[in-house]
């Protein structure tokens, strides 16, 4: 286990000795696989099912993943996930779904056990409400596109006259449908009552208000802005296989690849900011797409290396400015 160095000491190589690992193939049942995460069964525990989370190297941009991983990347994000998840626990919003961070007894070889390190979690199964919960503290991204077409976030009219990345007068809340196919699509609280249900959505609306505010304070005290985030919860998963009523925070939280983090320094509204998200890789991309080589269409383009090395360094800056010295395991 490796030590992390301050900030202000040049970025060590994360990953580079234990390679990308872009996908995986374990020894377990019911291998499904999101865009950057392999989830597998494991056996259940006394309270209901588990699930084992490994977080790859695969990184998405436009909802298509890339055919090239991030070194480390997985590991940066599991180790700034469960930094945050420790946080929000200490504070007693909600409850969450991480069990444990070791890598389980699976039966496979010393070999895989170490690629594994660092980026796994052990979970609580859920039935998790097909609802992304999004908090906005400024004016960006999807929030900005309709504001400026129609002076709504979500059907919420806002103030006239705001700015792109201007910070909203208070955080709101801005639900988004969670699509198995294609993109998410931005819907009004009104909305989101009719799919899952107006008191869960209340509830849902709350926690998401309430994390937002102690990660943007947090955030703030380490010199960045948290501009938004999105949050996914579930009913945890009895003895029976059932959905229980035990509401959890599932999924990872609070990472570059679920939040837009700015540096407090540089922020200046009326412009698009620098950030720790994959902006820098998004760049990249409509560059392609501006001169006709891409169309936001599978498959991805490799990336050149400094695209990748890049990207890498920005959520290794990321999670090096909000928890300083966090190692990571593995590397
Ligand atoms: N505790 C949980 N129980 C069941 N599913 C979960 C749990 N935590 C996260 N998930 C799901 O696991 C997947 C995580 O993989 P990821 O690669 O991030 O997927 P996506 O492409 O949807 O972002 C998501 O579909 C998420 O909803
Ligand atoms: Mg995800």
């Amino acid at each position: 286990m490796q030590t992390r160095r301050p900030p202000s000491s040049p970025a060590p190589r994360v990953g580079a000795g234990a390679g990308t690992v872009y996908s995986t193939q374990l020894p377990l049942p019911g291998r499904r696989q999101g865009k950057v995460r392999d989830l597998y069964q494991l056996e259940p525990d006394r309270e209901g099912p588990r699930l084992l989370v490994v977080a790859t190297d695969r990184v998405s941009a436009f909802d298509v993943v890339m055919p090239s991983g991030i070194p480390g990347k997985g590991r940066m994000l599991t180790a700034m996930s469960a930094a945050w998840f420790g946080l929000l626990r200490s504070r007693g919003i909600v409850r969450d779904h991480v069990l444990s961070l070791e890598v389980p007894d699976i039966g496979i070889p010393d070999a895989v056990r170490a690629c594994l390190e660092g980026r796994v979690m052990v979970c609580r199964a859920a039935s998790v409400v097909p609802i992304e919960c999004v908090a906005r503290g400024y004016l960006a991204g999807s929030g900005w596109a309709e504001y400026r077409e129609r002076g709504t976030v979500c059907g919420m009219p806002l103030p006239a006259g705001l700015r792109e990345c201007d910070r909203l007068p208070e955080p709101i809340f801005s639900p988004a449908t969670k699509a198995d196919v294609g993109h998410d699509e931005n819907i009004s609280f009104d909305r989101a009552c009719e799919l899952v249900g107006g008191p869960l959505m209340e509830r849902l609306r709350d926690l998401t208000l309430r994390i937002y505010r102690v990660a943007a304070d947090h955030a703030a005290s380490r010199g960045l802005l948290l501009a938004d985030t999105k949050f996914e919860f579930g009913h945890a998963l009895g003895p029976d296989g059932a959905p229980s009523d035990g509401l959890m925070l599932v999924d990872e939280v609070l990472t570059p690849d679920s939040s837009r983090y700015w540096p407090a320094e540089e922020y200046a509204p009326g412009r698009d900011q620098p950030s720790f998200d994959k902006q820098f890789l998004r760049n990249y991309l409509l560059g392609l797409v501006s001169k006709g080589l891409w169309r936001k269409e599978p498959p991805g383009p490799l990336l050149p290396a400094q695209v990748v090395e890049g990207t890498r360094a920005r959520y290794l800056e990321a999670l090096d400015r909000l928890f300083p010295g966090t190692p990571l395991p593995g590397t």
